[in-house]
């Protein structure tokens, strides 16, 4: 009888286990480190699973992340060639992340960070209100999230892009592609949002060159993986004052040490990377389904190319 693998120090085994054994009862899911015989596992479930984890498991079919993003899976470098990739496309992280990127499109917006020094300082100040309307929105990544943060912020009024490797077609939404057309994408932008993932090409993607070419007080909001900002560049650019402000729930290294200079800087919010969190409720029917799929020889859903890396 195959078994199935949790190992996250993210993700309440708990949980998960009532989750996934309501939909498949008598599943055998082991959590590690109670693996028992790894060569009876079938199917994994990881988060940040450390480099070796997949060692022994020869029958190993499948490993599925427990997030959306799979990157945390290629950098093992003992990753096993022969079991397919799999994540969770979840619509109910899909609105979690439009709302967590609409938030701070919407603080940005409406001026939230002079407000909240004022009511630091008892100052009682009126500032100019834009209209949504000339408020230019462009949002890095038009997959599974970001396509939702762009249709929910496009129906408040705001003028939203999106940029990605291929056109996209959504209603009120301008669609830029390729590298060849980032340049245009960031001349438009005045609140860039990032829901990229993260591969080698986005790796530092966000540095002083991108940087510079957003217009003169642009905000940045990033919320895909903290290695695509290259930090050092951001805070010059605050610093420099070309970058009004930055939203940030992912960072190079998590949990963000307490030395870091965004933790007190004025411009920066810091969230600890929660804006779109794994729900075992919502995200378990996809998971057993694909558990019973891999069992009965059929297609997986949510696979990912391992060439492509997301
Ligand atoms: P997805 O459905 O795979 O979409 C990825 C999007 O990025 C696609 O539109 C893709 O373009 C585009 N893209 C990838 N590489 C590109 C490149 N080199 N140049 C231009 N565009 C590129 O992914 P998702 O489900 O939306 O998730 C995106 C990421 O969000 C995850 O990988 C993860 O890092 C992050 N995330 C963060 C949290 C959090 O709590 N902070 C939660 C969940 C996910 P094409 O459409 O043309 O392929
Ligand atoms: C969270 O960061 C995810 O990838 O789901």
């Amino acid at each position: 009888m195959p078994a199935v693998l949790f190992r996250s120090g993210n993700d309440n085994p708990v949980a998960w286990r009532e989750a996934l054994t309501k939909r498949i009862p008598g599943l055998d899911l082991r959590v590690y480190p109670d693996i028992g015989n790894p060569e009876e596992i079938d199917f994994a479930l990881v988060w940040k699973a450390p480099r070796g984890t997949f060692n022994g498991m020869t029958n190993l079919k499948a490993i599925c992340s427990l997030g959306q993003g799979v990157d945390h899976i290629f950098d093992d470098p003992d990753l096993p060639d022969g079991p397919q990739i799999v994540r969770i496309v979840d619509p109910w992280m899909a609105r979690a992340m439009a709302e967590w990127v609409l938030l701070q499109v919407l603080r940005f917006h409406r001026q939230g960070p002079a407000y909240e020094q004022a009511q630091k300082d008892r100052r009682w100040i009126k500032l100019d209100a834009e209209e949504t309307s000339t408020r230019r929105i462009g949002i890095m990544g038009m997959g599974a999230l970001g396509a939702e943060a762009a249709r929910v912020i496009s129906a408040l009024g705001f003028d939203v892009a999106g940029w990605s490797r291929s056109r996209k077609d959504i209603p009120g939404v301008r669609s830029f592609a390729g590298t060849e057309e980032m340049d245009a994408f960031l001349g438009r932008t005045d609140i860039l949002c990032c829901l990229l993932p993260l591969t080698p090409e986005t790796t530092d993607l966000i540095d002083a060159g991108m940087l510079g070419k957003l217009p003169s007080g642009a905000f940045v909001v990033n919320s895909g993986r903290g290695a695509q900002l290259v930090e050092e560049d951001l805070l010059a650019a605050l610093d420099s004052g070309h970058i009004a402000g930055a939203a940030l729930d992912v960072f190079r290294v998590e949990p963000l040490p307490e030395t870091h200079p965004f933790w007190t800087h004025p411009r920066v919010q810091v969230w600890p990377h929660v804006s779109a969190q794994t729900n075992a409720d919502s995200a378990a029917d996809q998971i057993a389904e694909n558990i019973r799929r891999l069992r009965a020889g059929q297609d997986l859903l949510n696979t990912v190319g391992r060439g492509r890396g997301y």
